[in-house]
């Protein structure tokens, strides 16, 4: 399906429908009329066969106690294995409500109170909380910003895991807001830096589908050959790929028996949740026929990605943005047309766009704004004019 096609298709307004994106701009932003670009979903309705299979589910009439079948297994590992070449066994799946919940858990079934665990900075900001919530020191590394192309400070990331004797490392892959996709070379560096310390790794992939440029997704589990498999946990989901966040179905992958034990163990006093019938109905329709319906929107977020980058190059181009290899979340650095404490009057009084602030995801980066890029081309081209315009009179 062309970009033009896929947009009747599946783009549709989502207001009236409480949906935080946008029916929570009055009490987000204290503006219900911007344009939302801001959390990571999308204006798109989901492939008709998952809303078909969702459906015949429905029509059924009974939401009663259910299992995971032997079909949504072979649905998801087939997904892994085609798509990422990344080979799991059943028995290494968990289920969880969501990658923030997971990441939750992670942090207090392997750390204890005070210990220490590193995140590479600017990332998603709930690696922030799950760490400062569970009353755990969070030590950060900061990513080098080169005219905001991101890549990892390795000296500075083991220095830190040495002086601050950390337990645990919450990895963002690909990487939220970066744009960054790793590649072998920089997973085998952090990923053996994490070994030799004895720092436990979480592997948040949720974006892995979302591969906007060259780089091919690596799982962290297939770096040079499975070589760090033993040492870490992989959280994955449907919900960023399919645009299925609300049904809070999302996988745990633990290959290591006794890391797989803890976690059980640990689970079990906090979660006697069944799993949600809808969310597996979904997800295995997805990933048994998404595939299609998967390619047309990356076609579209690129299509909306470069129509950011040519136009903005073109009428502002002191704006940096950052390449965007992996994610559907355009970074773009404002910092050379205004102060950075106006970028919040600029964005939203002047521009009418509601974005998630630079320094959200890390101290150091106010004057950047993240967009996403996950919508409707209309409201890209609107927001591009209105920053364009607003810039211009500055
Ligand atoms: C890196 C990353 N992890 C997790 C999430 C959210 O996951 P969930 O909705 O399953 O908690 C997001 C959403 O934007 C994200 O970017």
């Amino acid at each position: 399906m062309n970009i033009k096609e896929f947009c009747e298709k599946y783009a549709i307004n989502r207001l009236g429908t409480n949906c935080l994106k946008w029916d929570a701009l009055d009490k987000r932003y204290g503006n219900k009329d911007l344009i939302a670009m801001w959390v990571a979903d999308m204006e798109f309705k989901t492939p008709e066969v998952v809303i078909e299979a969702m459906k015949k589910r429905i029509e059924h009439g009974i939401f009663g106690y259910s299992f995971v079948p032997e079909s949504y297994y072979n649905a998801f590992i087939n997904w892994e294995k085609n798509e990422h070449n990344y080979e799991i066994n059943k028995e290494w799946i968990r289920f969880t409500t969501g990658v923030v919940v997971a990441l939750y858990w992670f942090v207090n079934a392997f750390t204890k109170p005070n210990d220490s665990v590193i995140i590479m900075t600017p990332v998603y900001y709930p690696f922030f909380n799950a760490v400062k919530d569970n009353g755990r020191k969070l030590v950060t590394s900061g990513l080098i910003n080169t005219n905001g192309i991101y890549t990892i400070d390795f000296e500075n990331f083991e220095k830190n895991i040495i002086e601050n004797d950390v337990k645990l490392y919450i990895q963002c892959s690909p990487h939220n807001p970066a744009g960054r996709v790793w590649t072998e070379k920089e997973l085998d560096t952090v990923l053996s830096i994490c070994k030799k310390h004895n720092v436990l790794v979480v592997s948040d992939e949720i974006h892995q589908d979302i591969i906007i440029g060259n780089n091919k997704h690596l799982p962290a589990a297939i770096v040079s050959g499975g070589k760090y498999a033993d040492n870490l946990i992989t959280v994955t989901a449907p919900s960023k790929t399919f645009n299925l966040a609300g049904l809070l179905n999302s996988h745990v992958i633990i290959s290591n028996e006794e890391i797989r034990a803890q976690y059980d163990a640990y689970a079990k006093t906090v979660n006697q949740t069944e799993v949600n019938i809808m969310g597996l109905t979904a997800t295995e329709a997805a990933y048994t026929h998404g595939k299609e319906w998967l390619e047309s929107l990356l076609d579209v977020i690129r299509h909306n990605y470069n129509n950011v980058k040519t136009r903005l190059n073109e009428k502002a181009p002191k704006i940096v943005i950052t390449p965007l290899e992996g994610t559907y979340l355009a970074w773009l650095d404002l910092r050379a047309y205004m102060d950075p404490n106006d970028t919040k009057v600029f964005i939203q009084d002047k521009c009418n766009l509601a974005i998630d602030f630079g320094e959200w995801f890390s101290e150091d980066c106010k004057g950047f704004v993240r967009l996403n890029m996950a919508t409707d081309p209309k409201y890209v081209e609107q927001a591009i004019d209105n920053i364009i315009k607003n810039i211009n009179c500055l």
